[in-house]
């Protein structure tokens, strides 16, 4: 099924009453976190049973969430499954109640409970939900989907395609494995899974030579890095982690760290009966994910140059005159890193450390400490150079803010929410603390969240 730009775009104008008349008067729409199944395993792998599953309404991904750029939206958390949950809305700048974070921005929601949550859409682009309980089962259950914020006036593309990037472990009758917790995955890499799988909305099959196409990648994986590149298109990367690229920039190999965002714009230039492939690089191996036929050629012809996208209301950094530097150094997992650490206000040794699960360090700290990082005023910039003392990378995610990585020369890195730190090396972010209240920072592979590597801010 291929839905084209001017039937989504009549779906919009339809959908666009005032949303505070809307809001006012019609109850908001619901979110059920509940058991489900899907076929996850194409039928050209074998003949393979659907996979259960744990997903928003039912699905994986959930529903995709789809608005206008100032609009605010509403969706009512409703609680089917057999544990707590709550639903983090990943790279949006929410009122700090509404960020999903049970035991800091809300309770849980047990089983049969509900949340109401009401989110202004302040900046257009591709942002994603996941569960933030026990998210490194839930996610991996499938307890995520996209959120796609519309420019005013987007981009003029034949067709825009959201791509879910997502890695799952499955046993021979294509059933998620139960081993959530497992030590060996949680030391080293994290949970990684069997199945690597792009899943596109809507679900193309084919496009013609010249369309240009508008592709958002979100990585969902629990702790996967995934490599991908594109043939038979050619373009421009135009925003990274939802936010616009000041100008677009050249591609070939796309990496994203858990959670890690893109969005492109691209030509088509394979000629019919050829195809465009979408492969992820794993140990010097192309695996293709997705493969669009190419049929015909698109009557308009070339389009010129790929524009910037129009940019959103969050200011960039200038400069760091006034900044205050707060340094965070990560340690542990296995191969050497394991060290002793503080737990719960105590200090443990290296054993005590691993008999609580807790195998890796922020500031010699494991798992969520009792005092902040740091407490920054409204309005203050702040330094975070991050030292990835560890054999393994890690992707480090601030809730609440986008910051901006300060480039060895000085220079200011694009907006982003999540940053891949390769092992043994160090980079340093920068935001402007204007968003209130108290938010996570954490890395995004959640076996590893979920062991140790989670610290906090608060903004007053
Ligand atoms: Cu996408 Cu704290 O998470
Ligand atoms: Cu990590």
């Amino acid at each position: 099924m291929t839905v084209d730009r001017r039937q989504f775009l009549t779906g919009v104008t339809a959908l666009a009453v005032s949303p505070i008349i809307a809001g006012a008067t019609s109850a908001p729409m619901t979110l059920e976190a509940k058991q489900g199944h899907i076929k996850l395993i194409p039928e050209e792998f074998g003949d393979y049973p659907q996979t259960n599953v744990w997903g928003f309404d039912g699905g994986v991904p959930g529903p995709l969430i789809r608005a206008r750029q100032g609009d605010v939206i509403e969706r009512k958390l409703i609680n089917h499954l057999p544990q707590d949950t709550s639903v983090h809305w990943h790279g949006l700048r929410v009122p700090n109640a509404m960020d999903g974070v049970p035991g800091m921005t809300q309770d849980a929601v047990p089983t049969g409970g509900e949340f109401l949550y009401k989110l202004p859409l302040q900046d257009a682009g591709t942002y994603w939900y996941h569960s933030h309980n026990q998210s490194t089962e839930q996610v991996a259950r499938g307890l995520y989907g996209v959120l796609v914020v519309d420019e005013e006036t987007p981009p003029d593309v034949d067709h825009d395609i959201i791509v879910v990037l997502d890695d799952w472990r499955l046993s021979q009758e294509a059933q998620v494995t139960e081993d959530f917790g497992a030590m060996h995955d949680w030391t080293h890499a994290g949970r990684m899974g069997n199945f690597v799988h792009a899943h596109l909305t809507p679900q193309l099959v084919s496009v013609q030579t010249s369309q240009r196409l508008r592709l958002r990648f979100v990585n969902v994986a629990t702790d996967r890095v995934m490599a991908v590149s594109l043939s038979g298109v050619q373009g421009k990367l135009v925003a990274r982690d939802g936010m616009p690229l000041e100008q677009p920039e050249d591609f070939s190999v796309l990496t994203f760290g858990p959670a890690e965002r893109a969005d492109v714009i691209v030509d088509v230039t394979a000629e019919q009966g050829d195809t465009v492939q979408l492969a992820i690089h794993e140990r010097d191996t192309d695996y293709l994910l997705q493969e669009l036929k190419v049929g015909g050629r698109h009557s308009s012809g070339p389009r010129g140059a790929i524009p910037p996208l129009p940019d959103n209301p969050l200011s960039r950094l200038t400069d760091l005159t006034n900044a205050r530097t707060v340094p965070l150094k990560m340690e542990g997992g296995a191969m050497g890193g394991l060290r002793q650490g503080r737990y719960k206000g105590r200090q443990l040794s290296t054993q005590e450390l691993v008999d609580e699960g807790q195998i890796w360090t922020f500031n010699g700290e494991a798992g969520l400490p009792e005092a902040p990082l740091l407490t920054a005023s409204r309005g203050e910039i702040i330094r975070i150079p991050i030292q990835n003392d560890t054999v393994f990378p890690h992707a480090m995610h601030l809730h609440g803010t986008h910051f901006q990585e300060v480039l060895p020369d000085g220079r200011f890195g694009p907006l982003k929410d999540t940053i891949l730190v390769n092992p043994r090396e160090s980079r340093e972010i920068a935001f402007i603390a204007d968003n209130p209240g108290d938010w996570l920072l954490h890395c995004h592979m959640l076996s590893h969240q979920a062991a140790g590597m989670k610290t906090w801010l608060r903004v007053s």
